[in-house]
């Protein structure tokens, strides 16, 4: 086995249903008439991008695959089955077809365990696949042609603090740096996070009408633009830092670990992300975000050099 695996590239890519919904992807049931192209197109530009890398493998960090105990990675080669969202069924029933890296898995795994933290290898045949997960690897890879690394989100921020979490994610984005050097694979992570998580609670007869779609008020709004500001201008570490605060006013869905997870593993890069798109869906705040670790990891390109 080399010991030259490379990040190519880290994404916060978000898991709204409605984005497959919206593309009418053979594999998901209900049918749409469009909507949130402005996210969709985002996610076209960051399937150009990364794609173009021939990645070896995508992880992927899912707050809807959330374990009490420790940190779970998938460890069967293949995985198949329909993938239902709880909250919207009608939008989203998708019939999977996974090809899992469990090399890259057991090498997490065994990583993670030196770090000291508590691992687990999900062996369940029947083990159904979070509609997170799913989504953010559809979005990113429509021909699920790349296998996957899929990684539960543990329960501590919700039982310990938000500070806590942070903490753990840290240990496991390290861990997972590691075993992706130890593989020799070209890997793209996928932090599977939305930002404010404020949302209508009823929806509009046409799930699709965007006449009806708009950020839910204007904190939720200057919350998202300040994280946002942040990442354009390579702050990853201060970014990290607010994410607590972020969490509490703007109920975001980064406490559950993926963007810190992300971030860690990258090595709080200090090289601005490109922002491919930002949009509401049922009023929670979204960004597509790379950071291109391929062109920037060469020489740690300064923010100030970029734009100068
Ligand atoms: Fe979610």
């Amino acid at each position: 086995m080399s010991h030259d695996g490379k990040i190519i590239a880290g994404v916060l890519a978000p898991h709204p249903p409605h984005l497959v919904y919206a593309s009418n992807p053979p594999q998901n049931e209900p049918r749409s008439e469009g909507g949130w192209e402005v996210l969709r197109w985002g996610y076209e530009r960051l399937q150009k991008s990364i794609l173009a890398k021939k990645p070896d493998v995508l992880l992927v960090h899912s707050p809807h695959w959330m374990t009490t105990v420790g940190h779970h990675v998938l460890g069967l080669p293949h995985f198949k089955g329909l993938s239902v969202d709880p909250i919207f069924p009608h939008l989203f029933r998708f019939h999977y077809d996974l090809k899992i890296d469990v090399e890259l898995s057991t090498l997490i795994h065994e990583e993670g365990q030196k770090s000291g933290l508590i691992m687990k290898v999900m062996k369940n045949p029947d083990f159904r696949i979070d509609y997170g997960a799913i989504t953010s690897c559809y979005l990113a890879n429509p021909a699920f042609d790349i296998p996957v690394v899929c990684i539960s989100s543990n329960n501590s921020p919700y039982y310990f603090s938000n500070e806590v979490g942070q903490q753990q994610m840290e240990r496991l984005g390290e861990a997972t740096a590691r075993a992706i050097a130890r593989s020799g694979k070209r890997a793209v992570l996928l932090a599977s996070n939305s930002m404010s998580h404020r949302h209508f609670t009823s929806e509009p007869e046409i799930p699709e009408d965007m006449s009806k779609e708009h950020i839910y008020h204007h904190g939720q709004y200057l919350w998202d633009m300040e994280i946002l500001k942040l990442m354009r201008e390579g702050r990853s570490r201060e970014l990290v830092d607010c994410l607590p605060e972020f969490m509490d006013m703007a109920l975001a869905e980064v406490k559950a670990g993926a963007l810190t997870w992300m971030l860690s593993s990258l090595g709080f890069p200090s090289y601005p992300a490109e922002v491919h798109a930002y949009g509401s869906v049922i009023g929670t705040g979204n960004a597509v975000v790379e950071w291109d670790h391929w062109t920037h990891a060469q020489g740690e390109v300064k923010v100030s050099e970029v734009r100068a």
